[in-house]
């Protein structure tokens, strides 16, 4: 699927040929990787987005430069090896201010294109967005973040009203006011395309928000997995369920939710989701814009984040997910950590699963199939083990929470008082705790 998100000028990501990548890393400030390795990762995001990376600068800074990001004498070193490699592409591994980009543009000439790494996620997700929901979400994202590094004309809605990124239908370019200038009209049409985007996914949302009800009113527990991007998610929702969901050794190969029916060996059927991937540095904008879509793991009666344990980096993979479960509020939820691609774990790489604190952890390989059944009964005792006692009386009035408890818990016994009923009930730990239930 062609990316339909374009750079500032017009010019699409994909497909753009060569690149250069400049890392810096910031003395004194604590990172979670190193520069070298964010270089890798930011090295595996341009080949997934069809680009090819044919040299790295780096740098070590007390603190970026205001105007260049990057010191002069590296500006100098970035342009001659421009010249010597053919590369039509700058992307740095850090956000850059709209300075920073203005100045980098002015220092590597017009026909270098400066980028970061968020607006080359954002080019990725854009690519690979599926559903409705997904496709918006992106879009808001990309105009959030386009809104304050708008420079010069846009000429891109003129263009591309009716299609491409105007998917939503721009309705072309608005007219210019008196005293008005040019970016003036293009930041206001931005705005109101980011009202529109808004107002759709309140309604696309909504949609979905009725369809999960539905579901789990039949009364299954849902398990979410969560993981760093590549990690296997999606191979091991296949091999649960048999599913064809689309696997690749990409990197953002899945962004919208998936869900499929797995039965657990004591006959208990769950709802399993496969959601958007995790990764460091991800752009603002992007996070908030999902954010809905991640918050619905907090709701999860389980989750299994999922590791790929070969990966040298793997603890800081996890730390990310964790740092991001935090963020969301699913820490309540009970956790499985699941030590995926075991086949292509060497012992020196074996993880200390112990000393990670995890009480629950199963090692696998979603690609050859095995170690599935210990998982299976490991979310079985989970669930069971996770469900708390509790007795509250709920007002008539309050409906929804009564639908809450008999979706999600185990009805064990009500009496109907003066305006209300008073359940006994066995909930997941998310619910007894929205209920006030738990410290
Ligand atoms: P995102 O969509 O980026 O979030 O990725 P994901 O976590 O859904 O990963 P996916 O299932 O797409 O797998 C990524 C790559 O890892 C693919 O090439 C898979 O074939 C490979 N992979 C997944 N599980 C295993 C495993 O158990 N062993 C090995 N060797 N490779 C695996």
């Amino acid at each position: 699927m062609p990316a339909y998100f374009e750079t500032d000028d017009g010019r699409s990501i994909s497909g753009a040929g060569r690149a250069l990548l400049v890392g810096v890393e910031i003395r004194e400030e604590q990172s979670l990787f190193s520069v070298e390795d964010s270089l890798d990762e930011l090295a595996l995001l341009a080949q997934t987005a069809g680009v090819e990376v044919v040299g790295r600068v780096i740098q070590r800074l007390s603190r970026p430069d205001p105007a260049t990001f990057i010191g002069s004498g590296k500006v100098g070193e970035v342009v001659t090896l421009l010249g010597e490699t053919g590369a039509a592409m700058v992307i740095f591994d850090d956000e850059l201010s709209p300075r920073h980009q203005r100045e980098l543009e002015k220092a590597f000439g017009e026909d270098v294109q400066v980028l970061d790494r968020s607006a080359l996620i954002l080019d990725i997700f854009a690519q690979h967005a599926q559903t409705r929901e997904g496709a918006l979400q992106v879009e808001l994202a990309q105009y959030e973040y386009r809104l304050p590094r708008l420079t010069r004309q846009w000429t891109h809605l003129a263009r591309q009203a009716g299609g491409g990124a105007a998917r939503g239908g721009a309705g072309g370019v608005g007219l210019r006011g008196p005293g008005e200038t040019q970016l003036e009209v293009d930041r206001r049409e931005i705005r109101r395309k980011i009202l529109k985007l808004k107002e759709e996914l309140e309604q696309v949302r909504a949609h979905r928000q009725r369809h999960r009800n539905q579901r789990s009113r039949a009364g299954m527990p849902t398990v979410a997995l969560v993981g760093y991007t590549n990690a296997g998610k999606s191979t091991l929702l296949n091999a649960l369920s048999g599913a064809d969901v689309y696997v690749a050794d990409q990197l953002f190969a899945t962004l919208d939710p998936t869900t499929r029916r797995v039965k657990l060996p004591s006959g208990r059927v769950v709802l399993l989701t496969d959601t958007v991937g995790f990764i460091q540095k991800l752009p603002v904008t992007l996070a908030a814009a999902f954010r809905a879509t991640l918050e619905e793991v907090a709701e999860a009666d389980v989750i299994l984040h999922v590791v790929d344990a070969s990966h040298p980096r793997a603890l800081d993979h996890i730390d990310v997910v964790e740092d991001t479960l935090a963020e969301i509020d699913a820490t309540r939820v009970p956790e499985v950590l699941v030590l995926n691609k075991r086949d292509r774990v060497t012992a020196n790489l074996d993880l200390d699963v112990s000393a990670l604190g995890y009480r629950d952890a199963v090692s696998v390989s979603a690609l050859k199939k095995t170690g599935l059944q210990e998982l299976l009964a490991a979310i079985g005792v989970v669930l069971s083990e996770s469900m708390v006692e509790i007795e509250q009386f709920v007002s008539y009035r309050d409906g929804d929470l009564i639908s809450s408890l008999y979706d999600h818990g185990v009805v064990l016994g009500e009496e109907h008082i003066e305006g209300g009923i008073k359940i006994k009930a066995r909930v997941p730990v998310w619910l007894a705790s929205r209920l006030g239930q738990l410290d």
